[in-house]
């Protein structure tokens, strides 16, 4: 869930670390450190916070020399303080390491290398590693990375410099995401590409269990058992501006005004009008068993969840096959019925996420055909898929998801009609969806338009501590989706309910206190959610709905009323969200909270 950016080439490493560790900061952020070297001698520091703080810290250091290893860390083992900050080292700091992930067995490792006489300087799991290689080395920096790597269970991504090996960088995984950048006279790795794109975009995957060493002039990868490893470079599109601000104040709000650009990346080329239906290539390898199967199961977790809660609906509605959409973190506790003809589709904006991961596993183990739908490009999640489509929105750095779920809900209704063109739909059914799905980037432009306005309505309640969000149907989800957004950034507690399931508990809490937000376009639930309305407003409840562009009748019951463009039925989340999205965002920047980067959260959770 950290950030591990690396160089050797031929300018001086530090500035290029730092400014890589900043635009990894977003995955986790606790603490920092650096290690340069410099011939046989290496320097490092570590400082607890912000990149700033450690870049404050050694500002007036000089730390001179061309290769260097940082990382940014989401502590999991030890809390965040300067000693438990990477880069670790052995005892005669001849070894320095940084890793991403858990070392499961450190515990025994280390009492093993206790009784030896070793002491740690650190409760983290990650010592271990740097007294193992210093003691397996023998002059093959490859090598010691190697026997270490054996003993190591759990997930790891790891760089390793050695005062031994100067000009040189070892860089190893599994389980946790490494990319190798290949740039002019110089060589990268980072957990991510969007600390490298400054210097290159010819990059490398790394997969499971294998280990590179990187130089200015070369890189080679091997397998752990020292088998080499030939693979060629890819070219990322994601560009350095993409990851900048832009003039907008926070990462998250910039995403948000992204939505009519990023839902246009997931349709681009992909609508077939004559025919009325979409066109996705990637679902090539596995489109027999696709075309023909009866269960769908949607795995994914937190804002991707959601995504594939509407996905279920959409699904049910477009389509002949039965959909259940399942936690992956509660997904190998299930014992579902995998016949031959269920098919699971995994939704991951970074492609790295840990539970996402193990459930694909445990689907492909069972034998289901799988589809991937990620948004970054060569990820762990898309490599395992096998086949999938991919988002195409860019780096979403915000902590909070944003337009990567209503990318997530536009290529799940693409598929959905896809399929359903396939079963029983009309060419004319499927050229009505055809039709209003290419209008949605405009239509989301227009919801955004009212931003003003909803940082109005923020800016009477944001100091509520109690909040419910209401929807049926398609907008069940969003509703809960809303409460998330709201939580994760403005640390506001929020429940986010079936609004039908309303009486029977979450009624109690309804009192002048309390915000309801109620998702109710002009849709086949409409006059339900118009009674559930009425029902809040009788105990006194301020109610703030979001309904489509001209309902007369609920301006006359609602407090405060946001007013979007109507699509058909099942498009709706991709408009309802936004407004939820722009109402979490303006409350947390009332209360000052730190928006992209709140607390206990990192972007990539890659622990499970
Ligand atoms: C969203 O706002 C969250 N921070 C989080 O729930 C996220 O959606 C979840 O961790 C899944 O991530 P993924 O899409 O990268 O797999
Ligand atoms: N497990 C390691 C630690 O707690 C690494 C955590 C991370 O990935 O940042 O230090």
């Amino acid at each position: 869930m950290c950030g591990i950016v690396c160089y050797v080439g031929d300018k001086q490493a530090k500035g290029i670390l730092i400014e890589g560790l900043k635009q990894l900061e977003y995955r986790g952020y606790d603490s920092a450190g650096i290690a340069i070297q410099n011939g046989n001698a290496i320097q490092f520091d570590r400082a607890v916070g912000r990149i700033s703080e450690l870049e404050r810290k050694i500002s007036d250091r000089a730390m001179q020399g061309k290769s260097g290893i940082a990382h940014t860390r989401w502590a999991t083992h030890g809390e965040p303080t300067e000693a438990n900050a990477h880069p670790h080292r052995d005892r005669d700091e001849r070894v320095f390491v940084i890793h991403n992930g858990i070392i499961e067995n450190y515990r025994l490792l280390k009492k093993r290398l206790e009784t030896k006489g070793y002491s740690f300087r650190s409760e983290t799991d990650t010592e271990v590693i740097a007294h193992l290689i210093a003691i397996y080395f023998h002059g093959d920096l490859c090598e010691a990375v190697r026997k270490t790597m054996i003993q190591l269970e759990g997930t790891f991504g790891i760089a390793v410099i050695h005062r031994d090996v100067p000009g040189k960088i070892v860089v190893a995984r599994r389980g946790s995401p490494l990319v190798i950048g290949v740039g002019e006279n110089c060589h990268l790795a980072a957990s991510d590409v969007s600390a490298m794109v400054r210097h290159t975009n010819k990059v490398v995957h790394l997969l499971d269990n294998e280990l590179a060493i990187l130089s200015a002039e070369d890189f080679s990868i091997s397998t752990v058992q020292a088998t080499p490893i030939e693979r060629s470079t890819e070219i990322v599109d994601w560009q350095a501006e993409d990851a900048e601000l832009n003039g907008f104040p926070h990462f998250m709000l910039k995403e948000i005004f992204e939505q009519p650009e990023t839902v246009r990346n997931a349709i681009r080329g992909r609508l077939d009008y004559a025919e009325g239906i979409p066109r996705l290539g990637g679902i090539a390898p596995v489109w027999d068993s696709l075309k023909q199967c009866r269960h769908i199961v949607i795995v994914a977790c937190g804002t991707s969840y959601y995504a594939g809660y509407v996905g279920r609906y959409i699904f049910e509605k477009l389509t002949d096959i039965d959909v259940s959409v399942e936690l992956a973190s509660e997904f190998r506790y299930r014992r579902i019925n995998f016949a031959p003809n269920t098919f699971v589709i995994a939704l991951s904006q970074s492609g790295e996420t840990a539970d996402t991961l193990a459930a694909i596993r445990e689907a492909k183990r069972k034998g289901a055909s799988l589809l991937g739908v990620v948004n970054v490009v060569g990820s762990s999640i898309a490599r395992e898929a096998g086949a999938g489509v991919y988002n195409h929105a860019g780096p979403e750095i915000g902590v909070a998801s944003t337009k990567i779920f209503t990318s997530q809900l536009t290529i799940l209704s693409l598929l959905a009609l896809l399929l359903g063109r396939h079963h029983s739909l009309s060419l004319t059914e499927g050229v009505e969806a055809i039709r209003a799905i290419d209008a949605l980037p405009g239509q989301i432009s227009k919801v955004l338009s009212l931003a003003h306005s909803i940082e109005a309505i923020a800016e009477k309640y944001y100091l509520k501590s109690n909040w419910l969000f209401l929807g049926r149907k398609y907008n069940y989800p969003i509703a809960m989706e809303g409460a998330l957004k709201l939580k994760e950034i403005s640390y506001i507690h929020a429940e986010g309910y079936a609004a039908g399931e309303m009486k029977h508990g979450p009624i109690a809490l309804v009192n002048p206190e309390m915000p309801t937000v109620a998702i109710a376009p002009k849709d086949s639930v409409y006059e339900k959610m118009v009674s559930n309305i009425q029902e809040i407003k009788s105990r006194r409840g301020p109610v703030i709905v979001v309904v489509n562009q001209g309902d007369e009748d609920i301006k006359e019951i609602a407090d405060d009323v946001i007013e979007i463009p109507g699509t058909l039925e099942f498009l709706n989340p991709i408009l309802t969200v936004i407004p939820l999205q722009l109402l979490a965002y303006y409350c947390a920047r009332l209360l000052h909270r730190d928006i992209d980067k709140p607390r206990n959260l990192a972007k990539s959770v890659t622990v499970e």
